[in-house]
């Protein structure tokens, strides 16, 4: 079965990587993205100064999904600048996030790893956990402002990690904007920002930042997810690439965000649960439902879904 992808003109040896923020922040751990099957290496969204992140515990797994607020720990741009010449060593595509604590940082940012070279860059307009913060992909005119600027300094394919939207009016409103701002591919969704997990048992939140509030993953958020794939790749009348993340545990999973538009998946959750090998087995439970649905490559189911 053929599980190779494009996405903007970049080619993908398989259509699953890792979500920004999973596994993804030392250089060992990106090594070992490289030497598994992921399709991609997909870095922690950077800053400009190396962070530590937020006080633990701050990820907590249970059986529908997670909650996270991790705090954008990472090593600072300048250390992955000089990490992506080794990463693309591994003849897989390297997807550097870039993210920024004010809108000023991401011109910053953008310009010294544009210069490293990386395959693409994921611009992340919706991280929702660093105090006082709010995630900019809920403010219309500030992420024109900021798409537009990074946009001069890109030169690789420019992506935007969108947090979920809940009205159509909303996915219009961010469609118009991406629409004049001449990003090249969409990540959907990032987590599903400050939900609250409690543990009965103990009466306490299940993760010590922001009082327990926290940013959702996994099972839970799959039809948010796949609503927001199937928004913008109408939107866009299936000409924008959209890389579908959000509730993907299974091949099945990712089958339905294809379906949804995606082409290609990142896999947050079931990545931090099940290490690296979980890729191996995703690939095998998607090759089996594409067969048995007849279909010949991935590509080919892309954006079918069936409307009633
Ligand atoms: C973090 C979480 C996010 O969802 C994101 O987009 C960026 C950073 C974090 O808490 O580290």
């Amino acid at each position: 079965m053929d599980l190779t992808v494009d996405i903007a003109g970049v080619k993908f040896p398989s259509c699953f990587m890792n979500a920004s923020g999973a596994l993804c922040v030392t250089r060992e751990e990106l090594l070992v993205l490289g030497r598994s099957h992921a399709g991609a290496i997909v870095t922690k969204s950077m800053t400009i100064e190396a962070r530590q992140g937020n006080p633990g515990p701050r990820y907590y797994g249970f059986p529908g999904g997670s909650i996270n607020s991790m705090g954008l720990p990472n090593l600072g741009y300048k250390a992955y600048a000089e990490l992506i010449p080794e990463l693309k060593g591994f003849g897989k595509p390297v997807i550097a996030s870039i993210a920024g604590l004010c809108e000023d940082d991401f011109p910053t940012i953008a310009q010294a790893i544009n210069d490293a070279k990386p395959d693409l860059i994921e611009v992340n307009l919706s991280c929702p956990n660093i105090p006082g913060k709010p995630q900019i992909g809920y403010d219309a005119d500030a992420s024109e402002r900021l798409m537009k600027r990074v946009r001069k300094i890109i030169t690789v394919p420019m992506g935007v990690k969108l947090p979920p939207y809940f009205d159509p009016a909303h996915h219009k409103l961010m469609g118009d904007v991406i629409g004049r701002c001449g990003v090249d591919f969409l990540n959907l969704i990032n987590s599903v920002g400050n939900g609250l997990v409690v543990d009965p048992e103990t009466e306490t939140v299940v993760i010590k930042p922001k009082g327990g509030f926290g940013g959702l993953g996994g099972t839970i958020i799959k039809p948010v997810a796949l609503a927001n794939v199937r928004a913008f790749w109408k939107y866009f009348n299936g000409k924008m690439p959209i890389i579908g993340t959000g509730g993907v545990m299974s091949g099945v999973d990712a089958f339905e965000h294809f379906l949804c538009g995606a082409s290609a998946v990142q896999i947050g959750t079931v990545l931090v649960e099940k290490g690296v090998q979980v890729f191996t087995r995703l690939e095998q439970e998607l090759a089996g439902c594409l067969e048995k649905k007849g279909y010949k490559s991935v590509v080919e189911c892309r954006g079918k879904l069936k409307e009633l």
